[in-house]
């Protein structure tokens, strides 16, 4: 396996990459293209720099010239898109980096796929693109679309387009839609990293509404055992939703974080919702666990101790994050909230 694998250095791309090599060793090539934006961090990638079959250009994907010159050089047989522009509240503030990356980007890969064969094309796509749904329920694959943010306006465009490589081309392609994730190298700009870090500063705990909006959590570790299996053994133009049963309301990760932290929940702020805040998602995983024979192995009690652990442990990581371009974002923000 040839993988190009994009936006391998964000949350989800680089724990996929960790998940691949402790799984196949030196049976695989990776090349990661990333063009490192706030959310790109190579240090997300620790000790995968040294391994012969690793390889990491600095591009982006936007750039198909670029495209087909690495799957060329590095004869790609598979691509798996992770790039993207993934934070819903910066879709909000300023949309167009967003069909930028999400939208053109996508195209440009896939152009560069089908010009070169490309045996496999995988879309990293997301829950989000069904919308929300109310108290009852699940999204299945047949789910129709209903973005309601830009970020998922922009991720069920591309969704589309892969799909028309499928029906127009013959593309062999997949598109996964997984559910929230959580784990190790999560972005503080999200929530569970968000709160972690924010709790172990005793600093606020922004909660948007009245904190009852629902995800259905899944550790990155899982997605990425579900995202190989697809690449390997998905149908052609078939889509696959990844999610674990894990549904949980927001106030409720919240005060679980900070009393694992040990820290009050005084510290909890209820602030201005998010427009066009989508109240529940959940998946129904049926497809992937019969079809494919996906499980995932973690319980959201272990993942979240060890997630929080990782964050302890890693304090210089995060802090980095959190003492860059991250001070003006969350000061525009949550500036009316947290005065
Ligand atoms: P992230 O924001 O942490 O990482 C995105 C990565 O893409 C970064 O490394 C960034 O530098 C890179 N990137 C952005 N624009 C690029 C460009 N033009 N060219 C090359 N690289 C570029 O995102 P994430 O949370 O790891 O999400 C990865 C993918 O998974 C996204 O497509 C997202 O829609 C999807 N997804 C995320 C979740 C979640 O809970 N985080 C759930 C389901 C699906
Ligand atoms: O469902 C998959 C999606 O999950 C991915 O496609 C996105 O890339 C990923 O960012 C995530 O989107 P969400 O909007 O669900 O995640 P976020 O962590 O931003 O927010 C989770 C919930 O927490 C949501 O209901 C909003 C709320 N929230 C978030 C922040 C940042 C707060 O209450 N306060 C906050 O400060």
């Amino acid at each position: 396996m040839n993988l190009l694998v994009t936006g391998g250095a964000g949350f989800i791309g680089s724990n996929f990459i960790h998940y691949m090599f402790d799984k196949y060793k030196e049976e695989i090539k990776i090349v990661n293209i990333d063009n490192l934006t706030y959310a790109g961090n190579l240090e997300n990638l620790r000790g995968i720099e040294s391994k012969q079959n690793y390889f990491f250009v600095r591009g982006d994907i936007c750039d198909k010239e670029l495209i087909f010159n690495i799957i060329e050089q590095y004869s790609i047989d598979t691509i798996i898109n992770f790039a993207a522009e993934s934070h819903v509240d910066r879709s909000i503030s300023d949309p167009s980096i967003f069909i930028k990356t999400n939208v053109m980007g996508t195209l440009s890969l896939l152009e560069a796929a089908k010009d070169k064969n490309i045996k496999k094309f995988v879309q990293i796509s997301t829950d989000e693109v069904y919308g929300s749904l109310g108290e009852d329920g699940y999204f299945t694959e047949e789910t129709p679309l209903a973005p309601n943010s830009p970020y998922s306006a922009s991720k069920a465009s591309a969704d589309l387009l892969v799909r028309s490589y499928h029906e127009t081309y013959g593309m062999n392609i997949n598109i996964t839609r997984c559910s929230n994730n959580y784990g190790p190298y999560h972005f503080p700009e999200k929530l569970i990293p968000l709160m972690i870090t924010n709790a172990l500063e005793n600093k606020v705990l922004p909660v948007y509404g009245d904190g009852l909006n629902v995800r259905d959590w899944l550790h990155v570790s899982d997605h990425a055992s579900a995202i190989d299996l697809v690449m390997r053994n998905g149908e052609s133009g078939e889509v696959y939703n990844i999610g674990g049963h894990n549904e949980r309301r927001n106030i409720d990760i919240v005060q679980l974080i900070l009393e694992n932290l040990d820290r009050p929940k005084t510290l909890i702020k209820y602030v201005e919702d998010r427009k066009g805040h989508d109240r529940r998602y959940a998946i129904d995983p049926t497809k992937l666990i019969t079809k494919l024979g996906w499980n995932p192995n973690y319980t959201f009690d272990i993942g979240i101790k060890e997630t929080i652990k990782w964050y302890l442990d890693n304090e210089d990581w995060w802090r980095r994050i959190k003492s860059g371009e991250y001070i003006e974002y969350y000061k525009n923000q949550y500036e009316n909230s947290l005065i």
